[in-house]
C-alpha cells in the first residue's frame, strides 16, 4: 500500500466515527485539488462506512449530492439522492423527478446532444449562495457503483444536473466556475430566485442572458 493510501485510510477511519462530517467550504484547497480514482484503497467495510457517512451528511445538510472532497477526502466518490420537488410546476419546468440514492465511483459524463438548460443551483460548499448554471440537459454517465458494477446510462433533467455538479467536484470544479456571474445571489435574494421554477424573471431583473 502506498503512503497516500494509508493516509487516506487513516482519514476515513477518523471521519466515520462522526455522526455527520463537517462540510468543507469554498476556498479550501481540497475542493480544487482533484481526486484520485477509487481502486480498492479501502476494504469493503471501510468503503461501506464511508458511504454511510457521506449519505448521512448529505441528508442532514440537507442536499441532493455530496462529493468526497466536500468532507476533505481527495477520492473520486460521490453520493446523490433527490426526494424530488415539493411542487408540480418545479417538477415539470426543471424536469426534477425523485432520484433514488446512488453511489458514483470514478464517474465521468459526456453531454448527449447540444441542448443546454439553465437554472439556479447551489452547493453545500458555497453556503448561502445560489446562481444560474447552464448545463447539458442530458448526459451519458459512466463509472462504477459501490459494488464495482458498471454505470452506463443516460441521465436527463434535474438528475443530469446533479450528476454533472457532483462529478465536477471530483475534478476540482465548483459551480462558481460555470455560473452566470450576474445571477449570483445570497441571503433573501438567493431564496427568492432559487424558489422560482425558472430563472426568466431573475435574468430580466439582474441582466443576464439565458441559453
Ligand atoms: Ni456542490
Amino acid at each position: 500500500m502506498s503512503v497516500d493510501a494509508s493516509r487516506l485510510r487513516d482519514a476515513v477511519a477518523r471521519l466515520v466515527e462522526l455522526d455527520v462530517a463537517p462540510i468543507v467550504q469554498a476556498g479550501d484547497p481540497v475542493l480544487r485539488a482533484g481526486t484520485v480514482c477509487y481502486d480498492g484503497q479501502l476494504d469493503d467495510a471501510e468503503l461501506a462506512r464511508l458511504i454511510d457517512l457521506m449519505t448521512r451528511t448529505m441528508r442532514a445538510a440537507p442536499g441532493v449530492g455530496l462529493a468526497a472532497p466536500q468532507i476533505g477526502l481527495p477520492l473520486a466518490i460521490a453520493v446523490v439522492e433527490d426526494p424530488g420537488p415539493e411542487d408540480d410546476e418545479t417538477a415539470q419546468v426543471r424536469e426534477r423527478i425523485a432520484y433514488p440514492h446512488r453511489v458514483l465511483v470514478n464517474p465521468r459524463y459526456t453531454p448527449v446532444g447540444d441542448e443546454k438548460v439553465a437554472f439556479y443551483e447551489g452547493c453545500l460548499s458555497v453556503q448561502g449562495w445560489a446562481g444560474v448554471v447552464a448545463r447539458a440537459r442530458t448526459v451519458h454517465l459512466e463509472g462504477l457503483d459501490e459494488r464495482g458494477n458498471a454505470l452506463d446510462e443516460e441521465v436527463t433533467g434535474w438528475p443530469a444536473r446533479i450528476v454533472q455538479h457532483e462529478t465536477d467536484h471530483l475534478l476540482g470544479v465548483l459551480y462558481l466556475d460555470k455560473v452566470e456571474t450576474r445571477s449570483l445571489a445570497t441571503g433573501t435574494a438567493a431564496h427568492r430566485w432559487a424558489s422560482e421554477s425558472h430563472p426568466l424573471a431573475a435574468a430580466r431583473a439582474l441582466g443576464f442572458e439565458l441559453p
